[in-house]
């Protein structure tokens, strides 16, 4: 069989019109604009209104997703829909979407919280590159709202809803998804998670009164997973690419905290300026994070034809993923071939970046004790 590449061409969004300002937070619960903007670079975030659901907003992205690649639903192999927060427990929203849409083929739902969208995408690329399929609609869609404790300021504040699809299709020109990482680890299930609801704890009278229902946090030690965790994974899909940090035309990683963000660049000693950043308007949103980035990053020139994109994904699980994608078509790598400048400079700079990893993860330790004595003194 011939080489096949698995490409990105259609993406769309629906944003509901719902917006809850920090201001609008500030009168519900003890929070204000400054810290909420300080701690995490959030200004607002969208919230459903009642017409939305889960596959309304799936279908609506869609429909631009398969417009921009110029495709009709019947022409879709599979459906993929990422998300935690489905219209019913069963069956699967990829079923309501599939049917919504008119479409004929299969349809599954990934549930991989914040990190859903990008395991959904690497898993598309699979059906692709094997030849089992040629277009697989993905989509990332969020109600998260339906799972906030809005009594709660340290959760509340954070999230909203979206919903974003791309629509991922076989080519066989180079280009396309060029590497991944999907990683897990759940003994840290605990630190993010929705206590009551599933088989393990259906909900009862006792739910209701302790408000088990709604998701809980532990912010500091999912900061810390996620700081650990963007920089390094990016990096390793990266090198697994055959490329460094300075060939990304744009990273996009997940939008979950503006000083994440802000740490993986340095960590990267990359530019701050190359990370996309959307949060101020959207807060965090999920499996919707990432592709919401991707398609605001495309419709406001960002992200071009031929360039290349580093994206991360990190959340409930734990789980994290990244991929590395190159957009249109093109050149992928100089550190393939054998003897050349590109490979001689790509093998300088994973040798100091591994260095590097090494010291840092072995001053971790130090910083966060330094960091934890600070915050007390205060
Ligand atoms: O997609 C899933 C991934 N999720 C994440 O990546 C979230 C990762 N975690 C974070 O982004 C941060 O931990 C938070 C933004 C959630 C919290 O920031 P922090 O700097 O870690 O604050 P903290 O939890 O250590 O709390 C510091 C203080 C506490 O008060 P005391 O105990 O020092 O008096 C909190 O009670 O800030 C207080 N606090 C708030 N104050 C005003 C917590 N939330 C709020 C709030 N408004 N909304």
């Amino acid at each position: 069989m011939s080489e096949r590449y698995a490409k990105i061409t259609g993406w769309g969004k629906y944003i509901p019109a719902n917006v809850l300002t920090n201001h609008d937070l500030a009168q519900m619960v003890d929070t204000s604009d400054e810290w909420i903007t300080t701690r995490t670079g959030i200004k607002e975030r969208r919230i459903r209104t009642e017409n939305d659901t889960t596959s309304s907003m799936s279908v609506a992205a869609s429909l631009d997703a398969l417009a921009v690649a110029g495709l009709t639903p019947q022409d879709l192999d599979l459906i993929i829909v990422c998300t935690s927060s489905p219209d019913y427990l069963l069956p699967s929203v990829a079923s309501q979407v599939q049917d919504m849409l008119g479409a004929t083929c299969g349809a599954f739902s990934l549930v991989a919280g914040c990190s859903g969208w990008v395991y959904g995408l690497a898993t598309a690329s699979q059906f692709i590159t094997s030849g089992a399929y040629n277009r697989i609609l993905v989509v990332g869609v969020e109600i998260i709202s339906f799972a906030m404790d809005f009594t709660d300021r340290t959760t509340c504040v954070l999230f909203g809803d979206a919903a974003a699809a791309t629509v991922v299709e076989a080519s066989a020109e180079p280009g396309g998804l060029l590497s991944f990482e999907l990683g897990s680890d759940g003994s840290g299930a605990q630190y993010l998670y929705v206590p009551d609801g599933g088989s393990k704890a259906p909900i009862s009278p006792e739910t209701l009164t302790e408000r088990r229902q709604y998701l809980r946090m532990n912010g500091p030690e999912v900061f810390k997973f996620a700081v650990r965790t963007l920089a390094s994974s990016m990096k390793r899909a990266i090198y697994q690419a055959g490329l460094t940090p300075d060939d990304i035309d744009l990273f996009i990683p997940h939008q979950a905290n503006a000083r994440i963000i802000e740490s993986a660049a340095r960590q990267m000693r990359v530019p701050v300026d190359k990370f996309f950043m959307n949060i101020d308007r959207y807060g965090n949103t999920s499996a919707a994070s990432v592709p919401l980035a991707l398609v605001e990053a495309i419709e406001e020139g960002r992200l071009k034809d031929g360039d290349t994109v580093a994206m991360c994904a990190f959340g409930a699980g734990l789980t994290w993923a990244s991929v590395v994608m190159k957009m249109g078509t093109g050149e992928i790598s100089a550190a393939h071939s054998l003897f050349s400048a590109g490979r001689a400079r790509y093998l300088a700079r994973r040798t100091s970046d591994a260095m590097l990893d090494a010291a840092q993860s072995a001053m971790l330790p130090l910083y966060t004790f330094l960091y934890q004595r600070r915050k007390k003194k205060k």
